[in-house]
């Protein structure tokens, strides 16, 4: 697939992948992003998963042909992008093999094969002529490895993202992009806020035309939309003002619960997501909660503690750094409730800026009055 004229996509949507990274769920499976730049030096850009090696191999032989390879770009090490590395480097003995230092350090964690004299290591700014294209190395630490880093091809105006803009799913363009890369970034990239930014403050400075991620579709257009996003996910910034109702429920009665609130909050027109937190990956979650303002959580009091599927999602809440949240909580229990305030404390313990909007109980089953504390409690978050 030609991106330009002279930059070809030679990477492999993996269809039938079930679980990313040995934990996040990919319905629609996803892709493994591959470049190569045809000059007077061949420059490849990134491998690929090892379930995918041969058709990806056959990808850059076929837009080869009889040429060269004169470099191998590597981005990031992660397996999902290095895994072909050992295979191409040793069908093109000749090619030079441009990475960080610290990529460098970490090569034989990861390959069985010593690259030692074909190395070159780069730092930031540092560039490599091609003919008419010239790559300039940015590094971006922790996007999401340390050492990883961006290139930006400059006669194209093509910046080579790594991970960053990526999304779950195959690289039509025109797919919804927004939940599935929001779900990505948090996941995966989200703890790393900081450093996305100071990516993107360094990305501010070029004229950019496309961005080439190593997963997800190419982006050509409207890139001020992708990228505001990503400074808004970076900053911990919601998205919109909507509701994350996040629930766990043991018999039924606090499912009964969220699906009235659901309710309540559809009929007001506020845009909402509700997630079982024992049945629904946790990763939804989190994505969800980097979207929305709000967050209700409605859960049972089980051994005198949290529900454990619960404290799963509050770890997980913390774990990826979300924050800036208003939290409603609605705790379930027949004889001693006690959830909200073990979840207010892990919350003020563990999560930073986050208001407590209101704090309800529910004995087994809703009662006339929850109801109408439920009401007040949509009409608060208009
Ligand atoms: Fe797609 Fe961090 O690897």
């Amino acid at each position: 697939m030609e991106i330009t004229n002279n930059i070809k996509y030679i990477g492999v949507y993996d269809e039938d992948i079930r679980i990313f990274e040995g934990q996040y769920p990919v319905s629609k499976g996803i892709s493994y992003n591959s470049y190569l730049i045809k000059d007077k030096f061949n420059a490849l850009l990134d491998t690929c998963d090892e379930r995918v090696i041969d058709k990806w191999l056959k990808n850059l032989e076929d837009e080869l042909g009889s040429d060269n390879l004169d470099y191998i770009i590597v981005s990031h090490l992660e397996p999902d992008h290095s895994a072909g590395l050992k295979e191409v480097a040793t069908k093109y003995k000749n090619a030079k093999i441009y990475m960080t230092l610290k990529a460098s350090q970490m090569l034989d964690l990861f390959l069985d094969i010593d690259l030692k004299n074909r190395i070159v290591t780069v730092k930031e700014g540092d560039s490599l002529n091609l003919g008419e294209h010239n790559l300039k190395f940015i590094m971006a630490p922790m996007i999401h490895w340390p050492e990883v880093m961006f290139s930006y091809e400059e006669t194209s105006k093509t910046l080579f993202s790594a991970d960053a803009f990526g999304r779950f799913g195959d690289i039509n363009e025109l797919t919804p992009y927004e939940d599935e890369a929001v779900r990505y970034y948090t996941n995966i990239v989200g703890k790393y806020g900081n450093q996305v930014k100071n990516i993107l403050t360094k990305a501010s400075t070029l004229e950019i035309s496309r961005i080439c991620p190593l997963h997800g579709p190419i982006l050509n257009n409207n890139l001020s939309y992708y990228i505001n996003l990503y400074l808004k996910l970076a900053s911990y910034e919601s998205l919109k003002p909507g509701v994350l109702v996040a629930y766990a429920s043991m018999h039924g009665k606090t499912k009964e619960a969220a699906l009235y609130l659901k309710d309540l909050l559809d009929k007001e027109n506020i845009e909402n997501k509700i997630i079982n937190l024992v049945e629904d990956d946790l990763s939804y979650g989190v994505g969800y909660a980097f979207t929305y303002l709000n967050i209700i959580i409605l859960s049972p009091t089980y051994d005198g503690d949290i529900f454990s599927y619960t404290k799963d999602f509050l770890n997980r809440l913390k774990a990826k750094n979300v924050l800036g949240k208003k939290i409603s909580l609605i705790e379930n229990g027949a004889w001693a409730p006690i959830s909200n305030k073990l979840i207010s404390d892990f919350i003020n313990n563990n999560l930073k800026n986050i208001t407590i909007n209101e704090t309800l109980t529910i004995k087994v089953g809703m009662t006339q009055t929850n109801k109408e504390e439920f009401k007040t409690l949509v009409s608060s978050l208009k």
